[in-house]
């Protein structure tokens, strides 16, 4: 197993590129994301071996809803999939999940798998795997906003004293690092309403690399990569 002088404590991914994978094998866009769970499924085990204390995977944004019905059936029908046919796998990993996003939103065969793998995998103490199903940064906001503003209302918090960890712990990520590395394949240089506010320090990669083909070699290829960055958070390090 490689080990790195400096291994980011949360990994985020943007796992982009499965459709033109599809396309260019021409095969049906479902299949492409299919081959994508494959990638993943290899990344979260890597992860894990490595000690990587979070990593946070996009899985469908609230946005993807926009997508013609059928891909949007294929989508939820692989993550039905996943979090029935993978919690054993993970929880004996020592795997704690997460969900990012509205499960409320969800039909209800995946809210209640959902919700099923959080409540069986909460007390693990390994790799924290963060999925962002139903998810937006600015709905994130959103919400952290109105649950600071009730709490406010009920008197049980002091409007002047919200500060930033205030706000850092009425996110989903509640309790998580912030995120040390953004990885997003494909090409595409954009956050696309990812953890808009965990990646306020976050060093970027963009390899362009399809996400079906990214290999465990592109993620050691990643991680090498960010070994090297000289982070200064706004700061001198010299
Ligand atoms: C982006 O590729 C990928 C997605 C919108 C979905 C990612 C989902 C998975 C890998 C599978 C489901 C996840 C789990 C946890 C089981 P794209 O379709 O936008 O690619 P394109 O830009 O090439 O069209």
């Amino acid at each position: 197993m490689t080990t790195y002088p400096i291994l980011p404590r949360h990994v985020a991914i943007i796992m982009d590129g499965n459709g033109r994978w599809a396309k260019q094998h021409k095969i049906k866009i479902a299949l492409g994301h299919r081959t994508g769970v494959e990638a993943l499924r290899a990344i979260i085990r890597e992860s894990s071996d490595l000690g990587i204390e979070a990593l946070s995977l996009y899985a469908f944004s609230t946005e993807n809803w926009k997508r013609d019905p059928g891909e949007v059936e294929a989508l939820m029908g692989l993550l039905l999939e996943f979090f029935t046919s993978e919690i054993d796998e993970l929880h004996e990993k020592n795997v704690c999940i997460r969900i990012l996003g509205d499960k409320d939103g969800m039909p209800e065969k995946q809210r209640t798998a959902l919700i099923s793998a959080e409540e069986r995998t909460k007390d693990n103490t390994g790799l924290k795997l963060n999925i962002a199903i139903n998810y937006g940064g600015r709905a994130e906001l959103a919400r952290a906003a109105r649950i600071l503003a009730k709490k406010a209302a009920a008197g049980e918090i002091d409007p002047d004293a919200i500060d930033e960890a205030m706000v850092a712990d009425a996110l989903y990520t509640r309790g998580l690092p912030d995120v040390d590395l953004l990885i997003r394949t494909s090409g595409e240089m954009r956050l696309s309403n990812f953890l808009l506010y965990q990646c306020a320090y976050a060093e970027f990669l963009f390899p362009t690399v399809l996400w079906p083909d990214f290999s465990l070699a592109d993620y050691h290829q990643a991680l090498d990569a960010f070994a090297k960055r000289d982070r200064r958070y706004g700061g001198r390090n010299s």
